[in-house]
């Protein structure tokens, strides 16, 4: 019998170790620990560096896709019906070292496992790093993999620009990358059997069931919608509070709105990105720009409580004067993951005794809920123990790390060799 020791012994384990710790230290801020792997910067340059680096080693090849994807084949890309695994290397600000990463780095291991194993392929596989998948620049989550499915039209990514006022198409084009190439790629997709995504689990649920590893089952219906509220610039010291038309007090009370809809609605709702104009700490407001992030288990639900939102902001803003325009920048329905797809998965791991593998909703999204609307797509949670994702401080250990290897190359195995 195999025991836990000898599994993580093996090439899999080694390799996982070795490419964290090349990959731990790009892009990560001296100050906050966090990772500032923004899109098309010199962090996101240096990541894709390393990726490519991974997939050259180990003599597979690789290509960048017309959206700015990485990809790395194990045989032929254009034969089709290919197994696909990977996630992406971007994040948000100051972000863990694990949400993307953990995906990427564990399908390289995965493979030097089923290398190591000595399998056959019997179709081809492909490794890859989906681009900007956090939007944490330009707003837009998952923007090459949105792009690559078509769910984002080229003239609306053109138009993506960020804090700077750079735009997505001249940021990639000082990244090197030609932005009159961006479009859908249904060609590229529709050589793709199966996507298989590993990720960090964004939860607890996994460690108060005390499972290693977890199956998807859906992902909730989510956006992000932009709140602006208008009012008038003045003297922080000699404005009257009765002639003030500050557009801060109806945005914090439009917070405090967001947290009772979530509550009444068993749904989440955050406010987590705001900007000040003109931002002086003795000038009154003249813009209080809030960005929403909601989530719920149910497209009603989620109605429910933005328009709640909204509808509690028109009145704020009514009472102090201000003016309000309420935009949703990104909308992503309800994810079922494909349920044959699911069960096969089930049945693979279910073959290890020691494994036991639970089926986990999430309300985090990913490449793999915006493909699974063109392929058949799955997605593997690696246990966190706290639960804490998009910090600093998220966290898995090494030995769930390479159980979460060991599944993927399972997975794999099952679906793409002899
Ligand atoms: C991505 O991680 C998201 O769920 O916003
Ligand atoms: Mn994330
Ligand atoms: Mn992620």
């Amino acid at each position: 019998m195999t025991t836990e020791n000898d599994r993580t012994a093996k090439a899999g384990g080694a390799s996982f170790h070795e490419m964290w710790r090349d990959l731990a230290p790009l892009g990560r801020h001296r100050d906050s620990g966090g990772y500032r792997r923004y899109a098309w910067t010199a962090a996101d340059a240096d990541c894709r560096a390393w990726f490519r680096q991974q997939a050259e080693a180990r003599g597979l090849t690789y290509e960048v896709d017309r959206n700015g994807n990485q990809w790395a084949w194990l045989g032929d890309p254009l034969a089709g019906d290919a197994v696909v695994t990977g996630s992406h290397l971007d994040s948000v600000p100051d972000g863990g070292a694990f949400d993307g990463p953990l995906g990427v780095v564990s399908s390289f291991a995965a493979l030097d496992e089923l290398l190591a194993r000595g399998a056959r392929f019997a179709r081809p596989l492909a490794l890859v790093n989906f681009g900007d998948e956090e939007g944490a620049r330009f707003g837009l989550a998952c923007v090459g993999s949105r792009l690559t499915a078509g769910q984002l039209t080229v003239e609306q990514a053109h138009r993506l620009t960020d804090a700077d006022g750079i735009t997505l198409p001249r940021a990639m084009e000082a990244a090197g990358h030609d932005p009159d190439a961006l479009g859908a790629d249904p060609e590229r997709l529709g050589r793709i059997g199966a996507f298989v995504e590993l990720h960090v689990e964004q939860g607890r649920a996994l460690d108060l069931s005390g499972d290693r590893v977890g199956l998807a089952s859906a992902i909730w219906p989510h956006g992000r919608w932009r709140f602006d509220f208008r009012g008038e610039a003045n003297h922080a010291g000699t404005t009257r509070l009765a002639d003030r038309r500050d557009p801060m007090l109806s945005y914090a009370e439009t917070v405090l709105a967001a947290r009772r809809e979530a509550e009444l609605a068993g749904a989440v709702a955050t406010f987590g990105k705001i900007s000040v104009e003109p931002n002086g700490v003795n000038a009154i407001p003249s813009l209080v720009r809030g960005w929403l992030d909601s989530r719920a288990a149910d497209q009603p639900t989620l109605d429910q409580v933005v328009d709640g939102v909204e509808k509690a902001a028109r009145s704020y803003a009514e009472a102090h004067g201000i003016d309000l325009d309420v935009v949703r920048e990104s909308f992503t329905p309800v994810v079922e993951f494909d349920h044959a797809l699911r069960d096969e998965l089930a049945r693979i791991l279910g073959a290890d005794a020691d494994l036991r593998v639970p089926v986990l909703g999430t309300g985090a999204g990913h490449d793999a809920g915006i493909l699974s609307a063109s392929i058949p797509t799955a997605m593997l949670f690696v246990r966190n123990p706290t639960g804490v994702s998009h910090s600093p401080a998220e966290f898995a250990a090494e030995d769930d790390c390479v159980a979460g290897v060991l599944a993927l190359a399972d997975a794999l195995e099952g679906l793409a060799c002899k």
